[in-house]
């Protein structure tokens, strides 16, 4: 693997370079205890547990979860929605919400939905031990250390608890280290142009030139942020990049193969956010293993959703040792807030100190971090029952509709802007939400309903669902293209 060894040594390089020039950055977390102030006799024992045997765990759905499925929106704002009139989100707040108890009563009538548009894959976001882990942790994370993580990472925004749960992640995804930033979006950012950063940095301050250059091979479908980040290195002269058509590995081999350039890299989404579909994990290895790039996901959507132990897609294809860097959110299945890079030590020390995303970005809250330390361990290793239910959910909308999904994740590709918004009108009407997606966030005539399965619907929720779509969708005339689902009204 002589190219991969390359990229090693271009990493040394680049941090020898970057401590020559003393831009070298570190982490020094600040040590927020979580103990009693003054702990004695069972609180000192209590506090100086292993904190994981104090997390509540459950074995099967509990009534709380609903509340990760069942929302309300105002009447008005069910009104404005139905009749397509474009709204600021204003008539949502009442008067009295404000504070103003001298104006009359708004009018509180609220619409019951189902959500089948979220992230939110595993239920977590209204689980009490995590909801917990964020007011109390233990002995008063928010209490005691407040919300505000008071600046950057680098200066003074990161502490024991973003190390812990740090340190975690980087067990899950079975890597050296990990780096959490403000978002999943940041730390897309961030990889990207660090990953410009390695030929500028090697190029010793003059412009690369272009066979010095970075190319990334990008997938066309993948993440705004992806291509944002690639965006700004391209800016900077220190990439040049060449999109291969969707999980299309023929295109991709080809824009290999003729690709003379050594500092090779290939960024893929590894569950597709828009299409729900796989990236082709085996024959990206394959092809690794060929030309030796370095091989970056943004696991956005299969962390914690995919592979035995919540690992994320490349544990479910049996390959995490193939992949250089994993970028994750703790915004979807975690349920909570947040991005991270889980990645070798070196990788590491050189995003954190390129990563402008994460550099000139204020960290975390300490909650949030403490929230998604309790989210990553609770979905990790306990409540194993979640990740088997939602793929439960998944075979279940196989069976009722007879299309052929593989996550769950469901694209039904309607077409034109209006017909998305007349089916998304329709199921609204029905009980549920379920948005329309259209351009810019996919290509025009490819607007469609975006439904996503959560651990906490119901086979019968899907049932119902299911019927309200056959009335807007014809499930026979759906047809397969490539890993799309395109449906006919
Ligand atoms: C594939 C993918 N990557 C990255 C992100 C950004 O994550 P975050 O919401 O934490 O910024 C998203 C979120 O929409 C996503 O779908």
């Amino acid at each position: 693997m002589e190219v991969l060894n390359s990229w090693d040594q271009w990493v040394e390089e680049s941090l020898s370079k970057l401590e020559a020039l003393q831009l070298l950055r570190s982490l020094r977390p600040i040590y927020l205890r979580n103990e009693p102030q003054n702990p004695i006799g069972d609180e000192y024992q209590k506090a100086s547990k292993p904190i994981e045997d104090d997390f509540e765990v459950f074995d099967k759905m509990q009534p709380f979860d609903r509340s990760s499925v069942e929302v309300e929106i105002s009447e008005p704002t069910f009104l404005k929605w139905v009749h397509e009139v474009t709204s600021s989100g204003d008539e949502a707040v009442c008067r009295d919400d404000l504070g103003d108890h001298k104006s009359e009563s708004c009018p509180r009538r609220f619409k019951k939905l189902l959500l089948f548009s979220g992230n939110d894959y595993l239920g977590l976001s209204s689980h009490p031990t995590i909801g917990k882990a964020a007011a109390k942790f233990q002995n008063q994370a928010a209490q005691e250390h407040g919300m505000g993580p008071r600046g950057s990472a680098l200066i003074c925004g990161y502490t024991n608890y973003h190390g812990m749960l740090e340190s975690c992640l980087a067990d899950l995804k079975k890597k050296e280290d990990c780096l959490l930033c403000p978002t999943g979006f940041a730390a897309n950012m961030a990889t990207m142009v660090t990953l410009g950063n390695v030929s500028s940095l090697l190029a010793s301050g003059r412009k690369p030139l272009q066979h010095e250059r970075v190319a990334i091979f990008s997938d066309a479908l993948n993440h705004a942020s992806i291509i944002d980040g690639i965006r700004l290195a391209e800016r900077q002269g220190s990439v040049e990049v060449f999109i291969y058509r969707h999980c299309n590995m023929t295109h991709l081999n080809a824009l290999l193969s003729s690709c003379t350039m050594r500092k090779k890299v290939v960024v893929t989404d590894s569950l597709f956010s828009m299409d729900g579909d796989f990236a082709p994990m085996i024959e990206l290895v394959k092809l690794r293993k060929k030309y030796g790039f370095l091989l970056v996901i943004d696991d956005a959507h299969g962390t914690f959703v995919c592979g035995k132990s919540g690992g994320g897609v490349a544990e479910e294809f049996n390959c995490e040792k193939d992949v250089d860097i994993c970028i994750g959110t703790l915004s979807k299945a975690a349920g909570c807030h947040g991005g991270f890079i889980a990645c070798s030590k070196k990788w590491k020390q050189l995003i954190q100190s390129r990563g402008r995303s994460f550099i000139f970005s204020t960290a975390s809250p300490v909650p949030i971090a403490s929230a998604a330390h309790a989210a990553a361990v609770i979905v990790a290793r306990k409540e194993t029952w979640r990740r088997r239910e939602i793929w439960d959910r998944v075979r279940d909308f196989r069976a009722l509709t007879g299309i052929p999904i593989s996550s769950p994740i469901i694209s039904l590709i309607i077409g034109s802007e209006d017909k998305a918004l007349e089916a998304s009108r329709h199921l609204l009407r029905s009980g549920f939400h379920v948005t329309a997606i259209r351009p810019p966030t996919v290509p025009p005539n490819s607007c469609r309903l975006r439904v996503t399965l959560c651990a906490t619907h119901t086979r019968d929720d899907l049932k119902r669902l299911t019927a309200a779509l056959s009335r807007c969708i014809n499930f026979q005339d759906i047809s397969i293209n490539g890993s799309n689902v395109y449906a006919r009204m």
